[in-house]
């Protein structure tokens, strides 16, 4: 899945016969999963047309401040499609708009938005070759620059004048990857590699029964995309557990019982920065599995288990540089029980789940969160989806490991 997946992505064009380039530009960008609304330049109308760009973008196509038909004005208000955008990419960006982005000229929308934006925002430049030489426009790429915007380098060949070199806007394909590595080296957990347990684990009784536990594996499944997202290579741990993933980011290892969750935690702990351990392993396993399913002939069954490995525990125990985060699920004495369990594993983090809270628990969607630190700092959250309770514990960890 590309990062530019679900972004909301404001495509500028301005006027230079690169302009055509626009609707593939969109087309590939609509292909990735973006939201696209495109901004022109009047004069870029004259390169594309807005029902090309319409039609491509699945969106309406703005370029001037005010819409009128015969009942009614309607305003294109510049701000809100700034604030709508995650990225903007003007391209092509032309000589004289570009100056303008410099200046704080805002004689068009295109330029308004470009003013009101927070987004990072992207120029790829096209024009001819001793226009892109020359002096002025090297200073101006400097500005541009200099105030934060990140430029698309042009690419040499033939020109729309007939000559050869260096000016032609970048092909959109190389646009579109362009701003996907620019984004991916930006992100916060880029080298990162995370290992996550997630989900229960099942000890076989007999070939037919397990002693098992209400975990769905949510809440490791919502880290391991959150996690992804932010630019790790996530090695997932997962117990048996109906939730899928295709993020290529996530390599999902596939275990049954606490015994294999433990072997593959430590299979993959060395090479990895973080590790996030939220499974629900069982604390006891079945001392022999009976080859044949159990009878019910008898009035009375006792089950003899003996303790599972404690993998938390055992990854404390040879953790070099990793940071080391456990989750304490509890029903009474919640914040006595997590605090031990803190300091005996010792971890850098625990986050903390009471089974007594509202929105918190198995199978559900959201949860509510205590995060507890090292040096006892105590952190509660509110009741939030689940996906954002992910990113609000990522979030901690990166301030944590960037100090
Ligand atoms: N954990 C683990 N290996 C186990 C048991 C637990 O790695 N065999 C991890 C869990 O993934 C979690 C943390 O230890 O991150 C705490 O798990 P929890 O079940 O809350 O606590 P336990 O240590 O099992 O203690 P108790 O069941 O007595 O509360």
């Amino acid at each position: 899945m590309s990062v530019l997946s679900g972004k909301n992505i404001i495509l500028g064009v301005t006027a230079g016969i690169a302009a055509y380039k626009s609707a593939f530009l969109t087309r590939l960008l609509i292909k990735k999963g973006a939201n696209v609304k495109v901004v022109m330049t009047p004069a870029s109308k004259e390169f594309v047309t807005p029902l090309t760009l319409s039609t491509l973008s699945k969106n309406e196509v703005y370029s001037s401040f005010t819409i009128e038909d015969d009942d009614n004005a309607q305003w294109n208000n510049h701000v809100d499609i700034a604030q709508w955008g995650d990225l903007f990419i003007i391209a092509p960006a032309t000589a004289n708009t570009m100056s303008k982005m410099v200046s704080g000229t805002c004689d068009n929308l295109l330029l308004a938005v470009y003013l009101s934006a927070k987004c990072p925002v992207y120029y790829a430049p096209a024009m001819d070759l001793d226009m892109y030489k020359h002096p002025s426009t090297k200073d101006t790429f400097k500005k541009l620059n200099d105030f934060g915007n990140f430029q698309i380098p042009a690419e040499v060949g033939e020109l729309a004048s007939g000559l050869s070199g260096m000016g032609r806007m970048a092909e959109p394909q190389n646009i579109v990857s362009f701003v996907e590595k620019n984004i991916l080296d930006q992100l916060p957990l880029k080298n990162k590699c995370i290992l996550i347990t997630a989900g229960p684990t099942y000890e076989s009784i007999d070939p037919v029964r397990f002693i098992g536990n209400h975990s769905s594996g949510k809440m490791g499944y919502a880290l391991a995309e959150a996690a992804a997202s932010l630019g790790a290579q996530v090695k997932l741990i997962s117990g048996p557990v109906s939730i899928k993933t295709n993020n290529e980011a996530i390599q999902v290892i596939h275990v049954s019982t606490a015994e294999e969750m433990y072997k593959a935690s430590h299979e993959f702990f060395n090479n990895c920065d973080i590790a996030i351990l939220s499974a629900a392993v069982a604390d006891f396993t079945p001392k022999t599995v009976a080859s044949q399913k159990i009878k019910k002939g008898k009035d009375c069954l006792t089950l003899e288990l003996t303790k599972t490995k404690d993998i938390l525990t055992s990854l404390s125990k040879i953790k070099k540089r990793q940071f080391l985060v456990g989750f304490a699920l509890e029903t009474q004495n919640e914040l006595e029980n997590a605090k031990t369990k803190l300091k005996k594993k010792n971890l850098d983090l625990i986050v903390l789940n009471s089974l007594n809270d509202q929105g918190a628990g198995f199978k559900i969607n959201t949860n509510k969160i205590t995060l507890i630190s090292k040096d006892n700092k105590i952190i509660p959250y509110e009741v939030k989806s689940k996906k954002e309770v992910a990113f609000d514990i990522l979030k901690y960890i990166i301030r944590e490991i960037h100090v």
